[in-house]
């Protein structure tokens, strides 16, 4: 297993050392252990999870951790781990948590559940994964984050962070939240000029921004011709062109690739950099023509 990656490489918030590119664990199933560990020995050390078994396999992300633990290869405070609790609603019928219970309880049972899967006795940030409702945060997101406070109190979560949120949620979580969220993870599409509502909103409040979806969600944009220029000058793939946009725009990228070439190719962002003149280029790539 290498070193960590390099300290360079992380960035101190709120008191936590956050790594600047995070491996996410989606979609994975029975590959998810060995891609884990995949990611692990390719240096990433940010893991992104969920408490969601429709999607997530999170016992499999914890094997990977585990192993690499006891091989004496990694040690837990070398990792940044990060699980979200996802609504009844939005899971199938394997619910980490008695869907009864209240919202206190079913935050309860989820955290404790997924710090049983990954082998540890506290997150390094824990989201909820999206309100209930897209627009506006009801009572119902109140006392999750609520329990989330309460959980964050006790010392099982250090950073506290919200998903797939639009702005106006944002500010009213902003406003009456007793802790403000030290992380927004939302899909960021090229044509909303990367989530700029929301981004501006977290520059603000001291939020990290992170990003999903950097490729898939901008499959036109990466076949651009400017993207393509820059790709061509550095030279590199115009994937690696865009994670590297993310991280000098402040954001922190994920990629799930599930290739090992790719997983290489998407860390070796941190040996490019990108002028601010093609920063900006970039940024506005799919702005909505301007009628004068
Ligand atoms: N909060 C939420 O609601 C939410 C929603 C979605 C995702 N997430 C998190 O974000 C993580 C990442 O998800 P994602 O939606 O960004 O997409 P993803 O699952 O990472 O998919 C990325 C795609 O890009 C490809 N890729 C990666 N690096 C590449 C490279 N260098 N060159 C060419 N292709 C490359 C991958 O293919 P290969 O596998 O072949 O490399 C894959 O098809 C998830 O695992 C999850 O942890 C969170």
């Amino acid at each position: 297993m290498p070193p960590p990656i390099h300290p360079g490489r992380y960035i101190q918030h709120r008191g936590v050392q956050v790594p600047t590119f995070i491996y996410g664990t989606a979609w994975k199933e029975e590959r998810s252990e060995a891609l884990t560990r995949m990611a692990l020995e390719n240096g990433f050390r940010g893991i992104d999870t969920a408490n969601q078994r429709r999607h997530y396999y999170e016992e499999g992300v914890g094997a990977a951790i585990q192993k690499a633990m006891a091989a004496g290869q990694l040690k837990r405070e070398d990792l940044f781990l990060q699980s979200k609790f996802t609504y009844a609603s939005a899971q199938d019928h394997r619910l980490p948590f008695d869907p009864e219970a209240d919202y206190v309880h079913q935050v309860t049972q989820s955290v404790e559940s997924t710090l049983a899967h990954l082998h540890t006795d506290y997150l390094d940030a824990f989201f909820l994964h999206g309100p209930l409702h897209p627009h506006g945060f009801c009572s119902a997101d109140w006392e999750v984050w609520r329990a989330m406070e309460a959980l964050q109190r006790k010392g099982k979560i250090r950073l506290m962070g919200i998903s797939n949120i639009y702005p106006e949620s944002l500010d009213q979580l902003l406003k009456q939240a007793e802790v403000k969220p030290a992380f927004v993870q939302n899909r960021c599409f090229a044509r909303t000029l990367w989530d700029a509502d929301v981004r501006a909103r977290c520059r603000s409040h001291d939020i990290i921004y992170q990003a999903f979806s950097l490729l898939t969600a901008n499959a036109v944009e990466l076949q651009n011709l400017t993207v393509q220029q820059i790709a061509r000058r550095l030279p590199c793939s115009p994937a690696r062109v865009i994670f590297r946009f993310a991280q000098q725009m402040g954001m922190i990228p994920l990629t799930g690739t599930t290739n090992q070439a790719h997983m290489q190719e998407d860390l070796a962002a941190y040996d490019i950099e990108l002028s601010k003149a093609e920063l900006a280029m970039i940024e506005n790539i799919a702005a909505p023509f301007q009628l004068r």
